[in-house]
């Protein structure tokens, strides 16, 4: 094993498989009302139209898979999502359309498309409804461009630690953006109760107790990074139908994981990969909530009791529970790392010391790489998570450099020391 790796070695994490999950268990009707194939394939056929559509790439790391004595490591790179940098490009815009197309069909009693709202048909009514939402960036980007291609105005809220570029970047598309005093958690609460007081239509992808299709319509828009991702493992990757045994994910209120969990699940059943869910320590709510077997706040840091990491995406305190309806059952383990081991993998991702396509990924986007390099070079974890070398991982580069700043600090200038 490469001394470069030590970092990792050397770095703590927790670990917590899931007793609640079996690979036997079926997908239940009230997962469907979620996410189902029929609602995934509803997303797909949308999407896939859209003029800026493209697959995201899928690299191989090949180097990093000898290392770490795997068959295979695999990035899916969602950092170029219709150019607005992370894969929440997939969700907030499509709930926007949907909001729009079904505010106009009821209201006129017809059928419409979204080259009708692109074509402004029903700009006298569309420019008269604003979009909100709370969000750490990314999201509010997907919501603001959403807004911006449909024709409605979009009102983002956003917390006190969000940075000035991630700002500008969601200004870019026409949005209006309220930077709070408050922490994440606390945004998407203020943000619920403005929507009523100004009547506009919150797109939140995290849900709660009277509000999931909506979140449920963004997860619904993710699940395009599973469909794509075993498409090519089933025509190109292998030349059997052979899908990924182990995939590492980052969560922040588990959108994002529990679209890939679920979809994997309702298609491949019992040979659905093993899904080991990661979060930062100091905001790991699905890890507290697989811990007391439900839905719990994270505990945050162990000083302070504060919520707040460096992987902006995922500094959340509570986790979406329609995301937490699927992953209670449906993911393998929970898995928690700490903030420090955020900048060395961003550089490995850059510098690939392994010979391998250098990845440009974002502070949010590498906790899945770094939790399989700490589970992979821990022989007692390895066994515990399966890991051989016949494992072929998926990982998910969910966000470019959105922070360029962060990124010279973590990556550039850490570089020179
Ligand atoms: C880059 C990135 N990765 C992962 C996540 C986590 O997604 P979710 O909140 O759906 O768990 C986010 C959320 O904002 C993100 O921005």
């Amino acid at each position: 094993m490469d001394r470069y790796l030590s970092i990792w070695k050397r770095s703590q994490f927790n670990l917590l498989p899931n007793p609640d999950a079996s690979s036997s268990l079926i997908y239940g009707e009230d997962l469907k009302q979620i996410l189902s194939r029929e609602n995934c394939q509803l997303a797909l056929d949308e999407i896939t139209r859209w003029p800026e559509y493209e697959v995201s790439p899928l690299t191989s790391l090949p180097g990093l898979a000898k290392e770490l004595n795997l068959v295979d490591v695999s990035f899916k790179d969602e950092s170029k999502r219709f150019n607005l940098g992370s894969f929440k490009a997939l969700g907030g815009a499509y709930a926007v359309f949907r909001f729009l197309k079904s505010t106009i069909e009821q209201k006129l009693a017809i059928e419409i498309g979204s080259d009708d709202l692109r074509n402004r048909i029903y700009e006298d009514i569309t420019s008269q409804l604003t979009v909100t939402t709370a969000t750490d960036g990314n999201h509010g980007r997907s919501v603001a461009w959403g807004a911006q291609i449909f024709g409605c105005k979009a009102t983002i809220y956003v917390p006190t630690s969000c940075s000035t570029s991630r700002i500008t970047a969601i200004k870019e598309f026409g949005a209006t953006v309220i930077q709070t005093s408050l922490n994440y958690d606390e945004t998407v609460e203020h943000c619920a109760k403005e929507a009523k007081k100004q009547n506009a239509q919150v797109i939140s992808d995290t849900s709660w107790d009277d509000y999931r299709d909506i979140p449920a319509q963004i997860m619904q828009g993710y699940s395009i990074i599973a469909e794509e991702t075993l498409k090519e493992y089933f025509t190109r990757r292998f030349r059997q139908a052979i899908p990924p045994s182990h995939i590492f994910i980052q969560a922040g209120v588990g959108g994002l994981a529990a679209a890939i969990t679920g979809y994997f699940w309702t298609y491949l059943g019992e040979r659905r990969p093993k899904i080991i869910i990661v979060e930062p320590e100091t905001a790991a709510c699905l890890y507290a909530s697989a811990a007391e077997g439900t839905l719990t706040k994270a505990s945050g840091d162990k000083e302070t009791g504060k919520i707040h990491t460096v992987m902006a995406g995922l500094d959340c305190g509570e986790a979406s529970p329609i995301a937490w309806d699927i992953l209670s059952h449906g993911a393998d383990f929970f898995m928690t790392i700490p903030d420090a081991i955020t900048g060395p993998t961003m550089k490995l991702a850059a510098a690939s010391p392994f010979d391998d396509q250098a990845i440009e990924a974002g502070e949010s986007s590498i906790a899945g790489l770094a939790a399989l390099i700490m589970t992979a070079t821990h022989e007692d974890t390895r066994e515990v998570l399966g890991l051989s070398p016949d494992s072929r991982i998926l990982l998910i580069n969910s966000e470019g450099i959105m922070d360029q700043s962060l990124y010279q600090e973590l990556v550039v200038e850490d570089q020179l020391k």
